[in-house]
């Protein structure tokens, strides 16, 4: 039997031939609907990207003022045995990028690429690998930032669209929510935390994440919080501390900034008695385990929908006329075999 691993690479290449097939969780029949995953939500430089580059182990997120993240950036995690690190985007797939600054780039050109320069945003996802031995397996999508204002140069609308596409994510019962909220700013003004209980009531698919406990006025803190008293989840709160802005202009390295974090948090007063319980690299482990688990148990509700797909493409492919010549019809074809592979593993997993 295949391990729990392979389960959450088994989902990834799925969303990567939905993807292919244009199915990126919009309207109708989408069988990425039916794939658990992990939303990143937080208000505008709440430390999404930095908490997801601390996850990664890298440097690899465009940044700068405004809105950056104008795409969403589904990052699809892999950990290497035999310590290979490298990038690979679905959009080109014979290229490794080894030059995490390059892959920064092409994630800000592909970005333009679809939405121009003119700042709109697009809800056509971008699918980037990372295989790396400083991850664990696990699949992230990192979306705009809710913002209260639109900047010079962008719609009014920026605002209502940017929050219609997070709020298309999180309302899917099979999207966990990694809700961000700054350590600075009062928690019950959270962007990530009013969206999420909207949406997760009851706060069952919702991971809180508190960044930036550093920057804390002196004489406070956010224990309460982070025990779960000022807002409860059915999940523990992960409290996060990342690269400050003096940090990242002196390039401090990612994996030093993790031990760094560490650190903190074993020395701290306030947090020393939950330091094995915070921190990126602990944010991880959980998301991965928990990730998993929903996987397994979602396995039945996927081949159902995996047959679903089955049927809907041999009935197109039926409407096409077999065989197939045309390029659409081949990778129909090249679907179809997917999906039946796919129904194959995922029922060898049930035994
Ligand atoms: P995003 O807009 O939500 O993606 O936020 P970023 O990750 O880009 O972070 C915005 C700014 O806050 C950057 O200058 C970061 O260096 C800084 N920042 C984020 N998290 C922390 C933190 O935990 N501590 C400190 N000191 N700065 C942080
Ligand atoms: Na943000
Ligand atoms: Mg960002």
């Amino acid at each position: 039997m295949a391990t729990m691993t392979s389960l959450i690479g088994l989902i990834n290449k799925i969303q990567r031939a939905c993807t292919v097939l244009g199915d990126h969780g919009g309207e109708g029949l989408s069988l990425w609907e039916a794939l658990p995953s992990v939303a990143v939500v937080g208000g505008q430089s709440s430390g999404k990207s930095s908490v997801l580059e601390s996850v990664v182990g890298r440097d690899f997120l465009p940044r700068g003022s405004g809105i950056v993240t104008r795409r969403p950036l589904v990052l699809q995690l892999h950990k290497t045995e035999n310590g290979q690190e490298y990038a690979e985007f679905l959009h080109l797939p014979r290229k490794r990028f080894t030059d995490f600054a390059a892959v920064r780039k092409e994630i800000a050109d592909e970005t333009d690429r679809i939405t121009g320069k003119s700042k709109q945003i697009s809800n056509i996802p971008i699918q980037l690998s990372i295989y790396s031995p400083n991850v664990v397996n696990l699949t992230l999508i990192d979306l705009p930032g809710l913002t209260k204002v639109a900047v010079e140069g962008q719609q009014e609308s920026i605002v209502q669209d940017i929050e219609q596409m997070v709020r298309s994510y999180v309302e899917k019962p099979n999207c966990i929510i990694l809700a961000i909220s700054p350590a600075n700013q009062d928690i019950a003004t959270s962007d990530a935390i009013k969206i999420a209980k909207e949406v997760d009531p009851s706060g069952e698919r919702t991971f809180g994440v508190v960044t930036k406990l550093d920057l804390m006025d002196k004489g406070t803190n956010a224990v309460d919080v982070l025990e779960g008293r000022q807002y409860r989840l059915q999940h523990p709160w992960v409290g996060i501390v990342n690269r400050s802005q003096a940090d990242i202009n002196k390039n401090v390295d990612m994996i030093v900034a993790r031990r760094k974090e560490r650190e903190y948090f074993e020395t701290s007063p306030e947090y020393g008695h939950l330091a094995h319980k915070m921190g990126s690299e602990y944010l991880a482990r959980l998301l991965s385990q928990h990730l998993e688990q929903v996987i397994r148990q979602k396995i039945p509700s996927i081949i159902a929908l995996i047959n679903k797909t089955i049927d809907e493409l041999n009935a197109e492919l039926d409407r096409i006329g077999r065989p197939i010549a045309v390029d659409s019809g081949a990778q129909l074809y090249t679907i179809l075999e997917m999906c039946r592979a796919f129904d194959k593993v995922f029922k060898e997993h049930l035994d």
